[in-house]
């Protein structure tokens, strides 16, 4: 058997639940942006409401914020001529591919999955079955379209690993090698973009304060607020990164301010060290401001007229499939569907 050559293709999504975060977009958009214009044959960019559903959402809100999210990739820069920007539940193959990785996934490898149990709590009997299979349909989503390249921020990784093994037990199982084994894209300074409240958790769209985050609808006041409230310690900042060791939240403006500049950690010291936090905050807040502003003035601007972006994603949706749809039936052909039209 010959290693299959596959077309570099680059795939990546974000979930519709609530606004996006400082973290989403230093994580991932910004990253999306950035490969939509590399030498990648297709850059595929969902909006994954199916996955949010593995959480309770009321279907208006799911609505709004799935053109939300599509308006925010718009915004950062994704553009719809260069990139296939579409929401997941208007392409079936990814829940049909979905459920052969049901059947390829081992319990033991789900078990395993630290999002299951963060998300599903001290309560997890009552939890979805949907919330224990996500994993699955997100190797589906990036398999479906045999995506070689997939940038996320540090916390999916455990979901790409598994990705990479059901590609793997797929391919040795039917003795073929059809799935590609799928590349983790987590570099930059911001892979994990840290709380503003608390330096040992990773900011997120589920915190209960709101001031723990920057949501990229938030004005330049309410940003500039937000950070200057930001938890410190009384040290000034050190010149060099290793001084950041054991100092959390320090850690986390410095990425931050890296993650906006599109400059290493190192340099923000060189520039900053031996600053107290009062000067480096406003310094950050200016960052943050002229990054963010332009982005929301343009997500807004998008939002005004949601009928476009639903056109942008039918449209989108009508690309993704006619990649993904012959790798699906292909992948019927290997299990030994038959096909009876
Ligand atoms: P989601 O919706 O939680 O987050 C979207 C993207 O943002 C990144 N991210 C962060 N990066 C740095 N610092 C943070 N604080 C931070 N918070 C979020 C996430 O890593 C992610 O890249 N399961 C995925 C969605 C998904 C997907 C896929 C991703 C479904 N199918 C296929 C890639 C490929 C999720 O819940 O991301």
């Amino acid at each position: 058997m010959t290693d299959a050559v596959h077309t570099r293709r680059v795939f990546s999504g974000s979930q519709p639940t609530g606004n996006l975060t400082l973290g989403n977009y230093l994580g991932a958009l910004k990253r999306y942006v950035e490969m939509q214009d590399q030498d990648f044959e297709d850059t595929i960019y969902c909006v994954v409401d199916m996955h949010a559903i593995t959480l309770w959402q009321d279907p208006a809100d799911l609505r709004r914020a799935t053109q939300d999210v599509a308006a925010a990739y718009l915004a950062a820069g994704l553009d719809p001529k260069k990139s296939i920007i579409f929401n997941q539940s208007q392409v079936s193959a990814h829940a049909n591919l979905a459920w052969v990785f049901n059947c390829v996934a081992r319990l033991g490898w789900m078990n395993r999955m630290t999002q299951f149990k963060d998300k599903a709590g001290k309560n997890a009997e009552n939890a979805s079955l949907g919330l224990y299979a996500y994993p699955a349909l997100m190797a589906a989503d990036i398999l479906t379209y045999h995506a070689t390249h997939v940038p996320v921020g540090d916390d999916q990784k455990q979901h790409l690993e598994l990705t990479r093994d059901i590609a793997q037990k797929f391919n040795h199982d039917f003795g073929v090698d059809f799935f590609p084994i799928t590349e983790p894209v987590i570099d930059g300074p911001a892979t994990r973009v840290m709380s503003l409240r608390d330096g040992s958790k990773k900011m997120s769209k589920s915190d209960p304060s709101d001031m723990s985050r920057i949501n990229l609808t938030d004005d330049a006041d309410t940003i500039a607020k937000k950070i200057k409230k930001a938890k410190t310690d009384p040290e000034p900042l050190p010149s060099e990164v290793k001084g950041l060791e054991g100092r959390p939240e320090a850690r986390g403006l410095v990425d931050i301010y890296a993650g906006l500049a599109g400059i290493t950690a190192d340099d923000v010291l060189q520039a900053h060290g031996g600053s107290q936090f009062g000067p480096f905050k406003q310094a950050l807040a200016e960052v943050a401001v002229s990054a963010l502003a332009p982005i929301t003035a343009r997500m807004s601007e998008y939002l005004g007229d949601r009928a476009e972006i639903d056109r942008i994603l039918g449209d989108g949706a009508d690309r993704a499939a006619e990649i993904a749809e012959p790798i699906l039936q292909k992948t019927y052909d290997i299990v030994g569907f038959v096909r009876s039209r």
